[in-house]
């Protein structure tokens, strides 16, 4: 093969998730769409809120002149200054447009923080379980991986994250509410570990990132409140997206927040900025920008999903399923009845559910169903998954 070694090495069992999907493309060409109970993709399934919609038919009926030009690498000003604005009001910090990037998703975002703050050979802090993109995004730029778990409750391990720090750490990237397990973490716990950066930054003589990825952030459940993320360690982004809460995961729009407290603030803004041209990206998507600064205050229906995740979350619960409900996202992590989440997750399968094991997050024993899907799949899959709990007991199978 002709392609580059590196990328060969990263493309050989590179998602479960992908992996999943496709096994979801293969049986609905067999056996119909309707045949199949697809819980692999976190890709919403509820349409964007009018006012989206209704933003988009203005700008198209009324487009600002100038529209689907170049623009500046980090946006339009409006959009910027809208975001601003909100974000100051939610953070408690003056949060000033020059601070944010409208970037290609949270996906670009976390790419531009990382390329503006390492160097080849420095490590960023990842958490197991975690999002899979961040193993590749970290070796974009010439990174190093460096794996941490979390506690047994998917809180952050402080002591773990202390013990991770090496002299060539430069960063560490969180994400809450989390993908996959639907934790969202509590401020004091954000505060804590700001105490241990700036200790780290002390004892190391070094600046150390911390990139909070938030693409969940209006995905709450039960009056749960997201964390303050801008008051506590200086050196902080927000990489946030529009794919989750607006259903817009294939419009690639998003942004990038440098906080007004961080040291080197002027000299990021101009990096990010910088990086979002030269990573090829240039700019967000010109229509897109406009039309969320316009939507802002929208979201898809939060009942849905909560309606989804309870349903989901007491029909597991009466098969006899251990259950953690998540605070947050549209995810259940769900403990595998056997060890072997492969194995269960293979189970499943045989019933045509499809769900992805944990070990693809880094986080064996569990896995992922994504219910961003309609209430029938819910309804349908239930019995499926009672089954297959029946069956691993009737085996004989040794409790996980
Ligand atoms: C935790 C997390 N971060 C980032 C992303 C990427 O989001 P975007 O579509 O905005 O690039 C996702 C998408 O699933 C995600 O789950």
């Amino acid at each position: 093969m002709s392609i580059s070694l590196a990328v060969q090495e990263a493309m050989r069992g590179s998602s479960w998730i992908r992996k999943m999907f496709e096994v979801g493309e293969a049986l609905r060409a067999r056996l119909g769409a309707g045949a199949v109970f697809d819980f692999s993709l976190g890709s919403p399934h509820l349409e964007p809120p009018a006012a989206f919609a209704q933003a988009l038919h203005e700008l198209a009926a009324n487009p600002p002149r100038g529209l689907h030009k170049y623009m500046p690498n980090n946006g339009f000003a409006s959009t910027r200054r809208a975001i601003a604005a909100r974000l100051s009001q939610q953070e408690g910090v003056a949060v000033d447009e020059e601070d944010l990037v409208m970037t290609v998703g949270a996906a670009g975002a976390i790419n531009v923080a990382i390329a503006a703050t390492i160097d080849p050979g420095d490590e960023v802090i990842v958490l197991a379980p975690y999002f899979v993109e961040y193993l590749f995004y970290v070796p974009n730029h010439g990174g190093v991986v460096k794996l941490v778990n979390t506690r047994g409750d998917f809180d952050l391990d402080l002591d773990a994250i202390e013990a991770g720090i090496g002299p060539r750490t430069r960063g560490l990237i969180i994400n809450t509410p989390h993908n996959p397990t639907g934790v969202v973490y509590r401020e004091e716990r954000i505060a804590e570990l700001a105490g241990l950066l700036a200790r780290k930054e002390r004892e190391l003589g070094h600046t150390l990132y911390l990139i909070v990825d938030t693409p969940y952030a209006k995905l709450v459940y039960d009056g749960v409140r997201n964390p303050l993320l801008l008051r506590h360690h200086p050196s902080t982004f927000i990489a946030h997206s529009f794919s989750k809460d607006l259903g817009l995961a294939g419009e690639r729009i998003g942004f990038l927040a440098i906080s007004p407290r961080a040291p080197h603030r002027e000299d990021l803004r101009r990096a990010c900025t910088f990086l979002n041209r030269t990573l090829g990206y240039i700019n967000a998507p010109a229509i897109l920008q406009l039309a969320i600064e316009r939507s802002l205050d929208a979201s898809v229906d939060l009942e849905v999903y909560r309606g989804l995740r309870d349903r989901l979350c007491d029909g597991l619960r009466s098969a006899g399923y251990e259950v953690h409900r998540p605070a947050g996202t549209f995810y259940l992590f769900l403990r595998s009845p056997i060890p072997d989440d492969i194995a269960f997750t293979q189970e499943l399968q045989k019933e045509n559910v499809l769900v992805v094991p944990g070990s693809g997050f880094g986080r064996p024993g569990y896995v992922r169903i994504a219910f961003c899907v309609a209430m029938e799949t819910v309804e349908a899959a239930l019995p499926r998954f009672a089954r297959v709990l029946e069956r691993l007991r009737g085996a004989g199978a040794r409790p996980a």
